[in-house]
C-alpha cells in the first residue's frame, strides 16, 4: 500500500490525477491537501468522496505546521497547488509568488524531515523557457529560464527551490514541465474552456491581440499517465517535458471549437493583447518519450473529447458562472469587448 499527499487536487490535472491513480490502483491511499481558492472545487471529486482510500484536507501549503503533520504519512508526494492563471497574475501577482514560491518551499521543508518518502513529484510548466517561437529550436530540459509573466516566474522561483533541496539536501525530487492541459473539469477562465462555454451561451470568444499565439494541447489524461510514470521511473534531481506536439494557434483553436458546437465564427471577437504575451511554447518531449510514454490523444481528439465534456456537463460550469466570476470577467474583458475588431474570416 502506498500512500500519496497531493496538492491542489481539488483543481483541474489534479483531480484527474486523483480519479486516474484511485481507479488504476486500489492499495493506493491519497491525502488531498487543497486549500479551496476561487479555482478549487470539491465536486471535482465527488466519485471518491465517500471511498476510505481518500481523505480531503481543506488547508494551505504555506502553513507549516498543517504540511509537517501530513508529511510523515506519504511515500509520494505530487505537487499541483498554484496560482495558475496567467491574466490573474498580471492583476495581482503576490499571491502566486506566496504559494508558487514560498508553498513550494514549504513542502520541501517538511519533505526534507521525512525519511519515509520516495519521491515528490514538482509539477512545473512549459512556461518557465518563456517564449519560443516556431523558428526556435523546441526546449530541451537543459535549456536556460526565461519566464516572461508573473506566473511563470513564480514557478520558475518554486522549480529552482526543489532543485536547491536536491542538491543541497538530496531530497528525492522529480519535476515535470507539461505543456497546456486541456480536458474535463478545466476551470472556465482559461481559454479551451472560456471559448467552449461562452460559444455554448452564444456570447463572444475574446481572442487576444491577432490570435497568431501558438500553444500545444495536452489531453489531461495522457499528462496522468505521464506523472503517473515519472512517480516510478522518473530520476532522482531530473526534469521532464510533457508536450503532446498538438500546437495550433488560437485562432484555429476557437474556430474548430465553435465549428464542433455548429456555431457561427462571427463569435470571434479580436480584444486587446495579454502584456507581455508569449507566442509560443514548443518543447522537446524525447526524454520521457524514452522512458515509454507518449500521448494518445491528437489535437483534434483532445479538443472533441473537451468540448463533449462541457456539452454534456453543464450542472460543472454554469454554477462557475457565478457573480464572483462575472466580477472578475466584466474587469477582464469589459472594456476589451467594448473595443474589440470583429471576425472577418
Ligand atoms: P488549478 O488552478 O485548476 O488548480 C489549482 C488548485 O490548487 C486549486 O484546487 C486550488 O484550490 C489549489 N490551491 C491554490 N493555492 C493553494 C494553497 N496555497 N494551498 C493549497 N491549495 C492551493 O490548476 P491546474 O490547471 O490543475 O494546474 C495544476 C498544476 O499544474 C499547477 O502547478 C500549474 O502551474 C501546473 N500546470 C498547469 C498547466 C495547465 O495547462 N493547466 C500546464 C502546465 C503546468
Ligand atoms: P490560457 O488558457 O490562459 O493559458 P496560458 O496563458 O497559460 O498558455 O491561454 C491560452 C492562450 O489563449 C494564450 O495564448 C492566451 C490566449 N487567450 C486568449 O486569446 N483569450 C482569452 O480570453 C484567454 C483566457 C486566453
Amino acid at each position: 500500500m502506498s500512500k500519496y499527499l497531493v496538492t491542489g487536487g481539488c483543481g483541474f490535472i489534479g483531480s484527474n490525477f486523483i480519479l486516474h491513480l484511485l481507479a488504476k490502483n486500489p492499495s493506493a491511499r491519497v491525502i488531498n491537501l487543497d486549500k479551496l481558492t476561487y479555482a478549487g472545487n470539491p465536486e471535482n471529486l465527488s466519485d471518491v468522496s465517500g471511498d476510505d482510500r481518500y481523505r480531503f484536507v481543506q488547508g494551505d501549503i504555506c502553513d507549516a505546521a498543517l504540511v509537517s503533520e501530513l508529511m510523515p504519512e506519504a511515500d509520494y508526494v505530487v505537487h499541483f497547488a498554484a496560482e495558475t492563471h496567467v491574466d490573474r497574475s498580471l492583476m495581482e501577482p503576490g499571491s502566486f509568488i506566496q504559494t508558487d514560491v514560498f508553498g513550494t518551499y514549504t513542502l520541501l521543508e517538511a519533505a526534507r524531515q521525512s525519511p519515509r518518502l520516495k519521491r515528490f513529484l514538482h509539477v512545473s510548466t512549459d512556461e518557465v523557457y518563456g517564449e519560443v517561437l516556431p523558428t526556435d529550436a523546441a526546449s530541451t530540459e537543459t535549456d536556460p529560464f526565461l519566464p516572461r509573466s508573473p506566473y511563470s516566474a513564480s514557478k520558475a522561483g518554486g522549480e529552482m527551490q526543489c532543485r536547491a533541496y536536491v542538491s543541497t539536501y538530496e531530497l528525492p525530487v522529480v519535476i515535470a514541465r507539461p505543456a497546456n492541459n486541456v480536458g474535463p473539469r478545466q476551470h472556465i477562465e482559461k481559454f479551451v474552456p472560456l471559448c467552449t462555454t461562452n460559444a455554448l451561451c452564444d456570447e463572444p470568444l475574446p481572442i487576444y491581440g491577432d490570435g497568431q499565439q501558438v500553444r500545444d494541447r495536452l489531453f489531461v489524461e495522457d499528462h496522468c499517465e505521464a506523472l503517473d510514470l515519472l512517480l516510478h521511473e522518473g530520476e532522482p534531481g531530473e526534469a521532464y517535458n510533457i508536450g503532446a506536439d498538438n500546437q495550433r494557434t488560437n485562432l484555429e483553436v476557437a474556430e474548430f471549437i465553435l465549428d464542433l458546437l455548429e456555431k457561427p465564427r462571427s463569435l470571434i471577437r479580436f480584444v486587446e493583447d495579454r502584456a507581455g504575451h508569449d507566442r509560443g511554447y514548443y518543447l522537446n518531449s524525447g526524454k520521457i518519450r524514452s522512458l515509454g510514454w507518449s500521448p494518445s490523444h491528437d489535437f483534434k481528439a483532445t479538443i472533441e473529447k473537451t468540448v463533449d465534456w462541457y456539452l454534456q456537463n453543464p450542472l460543472w460550469w454554469e454554477p462557475v458562472r457565478d457573480a464572483r466570476f462575472a466580477e472578475y470577467y466584466q474587469q477582464q474583458y469589459g472594456k476589451r469587448l467594448a473595443e474589440a475588431r470583429p471576425y472577418t474570416g
